[in-house]
């Protein structure tokens, strides 16, 4: 693997996932912005989590060029998303600086109560289709729930946040219209289907992200990650379909900036 040269310009790069909202990076979101830069990552969406995460996101993307946010509940914190939390979200959701609502999904690794969690996924799969925004699915060993829910949905327009499956998942996924994005798992020595699933789908569906702080790409694996790191991303990616971290970095730049900006 090669390690990232930053004196090396190259294609920008767009992390399509990212917590600069989490309480481990938002002290100093200046610097990680900078350093961004320095890694020519010069487009990120940071997604919310919380009503704190989500006001924060905000915060971010009014502030920054180049950073847009993405609102909504994970699954995790579905027990808080009630009416007074869901009215609030919709009228978040209206603001300039909103490309996406997220991250909802379902996550039976952790023990909230799944009825709870399919109906906060519901709110914000209505939401995204009324206001005509694409979904960000956080999914954890619940692949069957949520592909079902999101066919019966009929919602054509979003991404598979950090994607950890099968090639089969992700290709049925990527057949109801999904963006599939991978993060710094595709990277990891235990992961070959993983890399399996990216060679498999066509580029125009593909996503990179980092889901800072967590998940660290090699080389950087079990540090705190952050937006500049989507450039390892880049870079593993790159060797799984023979490219260049260049082509890499600028297809996937290209489809995040039609799924979120609408425009190539
Ligand atoms: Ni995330």
């Amino acid at each position: 693997m090669a390690i990232y040269d930053s004196s090396r310009k190259r294609a920008a790069s767009y992390d399509s996932h990212t917590h600069l909202n989490d309480d481990k990076l938002f002290h100093d979101v200046a610097a990680y912005v900078g350093r961004a830069h320095e890694f020519d990552v010069m487009q990120m969406n940071v997604v919310g989590y919380d009503a704190l995460g989500n006001q924060r996101a905000l915060e971010i993307a009014r502030e920054y060029e180049g950073i847009q946010a993405v609102l909504g509940y994970q699954p995790e914190d579905s027990v808080d998303f009630d009416q007074a939390a869901q009215d609030k979200l919709a009228e978040q959701l209206k603001d300039d600086q909103v490309v996406g609502v997220g991250e909802t999904g379902l996550d039976y690794h952790w023990d909230t109560p799944v009825d709870v969690q399919m109906a906060a996924f519901q709110t914000h799969l209505d939401l995204a289709k009324t206001l005509d925004l694409p979904v960000i699915i956080h999914n954890r060993e619940a692949f069957q729930d949520v592909y079902d829910r999101l066919k019966a949905s009929q919602i054509h327009r979003g991404v598979i946040h950090s994607f950890s499956g099968t090639p089969e998942q992700a290709q049925a996924f990527a057949d109801l219209g999904f963006y599939i994005a991978f993060s710094g798992v595709v990277s990891f020595k235990k992961a070959p289907e993983v890399r399996a699933a990216a060679q498999a789908l066509p580029h125009e569906q593909i996503l990179v992200e980092t889901d800072a702080p967590y998940l660290a790409p090699v080389p950087k694996r079990g540090q705190t990650n952050e937006p500049a790191f989507v450039a390892y991303v880049i870079d593993s990616l790159a060797e799984t379909l023979s490219m260049t971290a260049d082509e890499v970095a600028d297809f996937t730049r290209k489809n995040a900036q039609r799924l979120f900006l609408n425009h190539d």
